[in-house]
């Protein structure tokens, strides 16, 4: 899929922007500060229903207007999509698809496919596992909307029960209310981690061959998912029994520290290459290689579930890669709609004789 045009009013630093794009490689050069991962971020915005950069709707408004505007037409291979987002200072957000509203941010999902890849997906694999976590979430998200409202339904639930089991010390009445919780959690809990245990064995589909292909076959990479409920996989079935177990044990814990200590919110995603944990003994070119790998191998997957190449975003990532990986990402993102942000012409060398558009930025405008 791809997108053909973009409109944009008092969207950051651009007053109004209209922009049609090319449907393989899209360039957005400039120097720093001109706007040009505002771009970026208004198609993440129309694609996902929100900003990769903060969670803040009103910020991404222009500081001199109440509202602002984001309007663009996504082509599938079978038809055309409009989809449009409104927001206003003090006032929820409108989302249209094809000129009807939806009610839920969830419905927007997978009405484009985004992948976005920034210098921050780049340090995935040595910071923390909330990073990681979070990576999943969005990910999984993007194919499966059902999760992403497990997620924040999830999140209500362990809010509710932390709560519960801060107050315990001066009520133990409460106790019988947690298992209430501890039930939902459990229900609720079990159905995420089957889903990222589920998404990373698919990955490991194809990631292998992406790696090897980067690394000229030096490094084989495996994905593994860290449960501090489940030991091993073959535990997948029995996972409501084991969760409902460890929350049940670890009460008396729990209520000491007035936190969970079990569930998906503690979990982490490992990546071996070699049979070596990378977060731990990797070195950061390895790293930021298997992060590489991992996106791409995203982008994969996306394209054989949906049977349609996602629309990819990479705002700064070429200055963030040696020449030799620059140019396998290059290579193997030619079939998707890219969108490509760099300060330096010097990049533009490796787009000479390929069909692409041009936009260069300065100060809110496509000049
Ligand atoms: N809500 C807003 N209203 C108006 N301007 C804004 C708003 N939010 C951010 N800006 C401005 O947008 C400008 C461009 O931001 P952007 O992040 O797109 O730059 P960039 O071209 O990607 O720069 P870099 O090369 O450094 O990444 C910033 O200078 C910022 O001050
Ligand atoms: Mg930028």
């Amino acid at each position: 899929m791809y997108i053909e045009n973009i409109k944009l009013l008092n969207y950051r630093n651009y007053s109004q922007l209209n922009l049609s794009f090319h449907p393989k490689i899209n360039i957005i050069i400039g120097p720093n500060a001109q706007g040009k991962t505002n771009i970026i971020e208004a198609i993440y915005y129309l694609g996902i229903g929100k900003s990769h950069r903060t969670n803040k709707d009103r910020e991404v408004i222009n500081w001199d207007s109440e509202n602002s505007y984001i309007k663009g037409s996504i082509v599938h291979n079978n038809g055309k999509r409009i989809l449009e987002i409104g927001l206003s200072k003090n006032k929820k957000k409108i989302i249209k698809n094809n000129g009807v509203v939806l009610e839920k941010m969830g419905e927007l999902l997978g009405k484009a496919n985004i992948v976005l890849f920034s210098p921050e997906d780049l340090k995935l694999i040595k910071e923390g596992p909330i990073e990681r976590r979070n990576f999943l979430d969005r990910e999984i998200s993007n194919i499966k909307p059902q999760y992403y409202y497990g997620i924040i339904k999830y999140n209500k639930i362990l809010a509710q029960r932390n709560y519960l089991l801060k107050n315990m010390v001066k009520q133990p009445s409460l106790e019988d209310t947690i298992s209430l919780w501890d039930e939902q959690l459990v229900e609720v809990g079990s159905r995420i981690i089957h889903s990222r245990i589920y998404f990373l064995k698919k990955l490991n589909n194809y990631i292998n061959k992406i790696h090897r292909e980067i690394t000229d076959d030096l490094e084989d990479i495996e994905l593994f998912y860290q449960s501090n409920i489940l030991k091993s996989q073959e535990e997948l079935k029995d996972i409501k029994n084991i969760f409902k177990e460890k929350l049940t044990k670890g009460r008396g814990l729990d209520i000491k520290r007035g936190v969970t200590g079990v569930g998906p919110h503690r979990d982490d995603l490992k990546v071996n290459a070699n049979g070596i944990d990378l977060r731990i003994f990797g070195s950061q070119g390895q790293q930021r290689t298997a992060a590489l790998s991992l996106k791409l191998s995203i982008l994969e997957l996306i394209n054989n579930e949906v049977g349609e190449t996602p629309i990819l975003l990479l705002d700064d990532v070429l200055s963030e890669l040696d020449e030799m990986r620059q140019k396998k990402l290059i290579k193997s993102i030619s079939n998707a709609q890219s969108f490509i942000t760099c300060a330096d012409e010097n990049y533009l060398k490796h787009f000479v004789n390929k069909e692409k558009n041009i936009f260069s930025i300065k100060n809110g405008q496509v000049v």
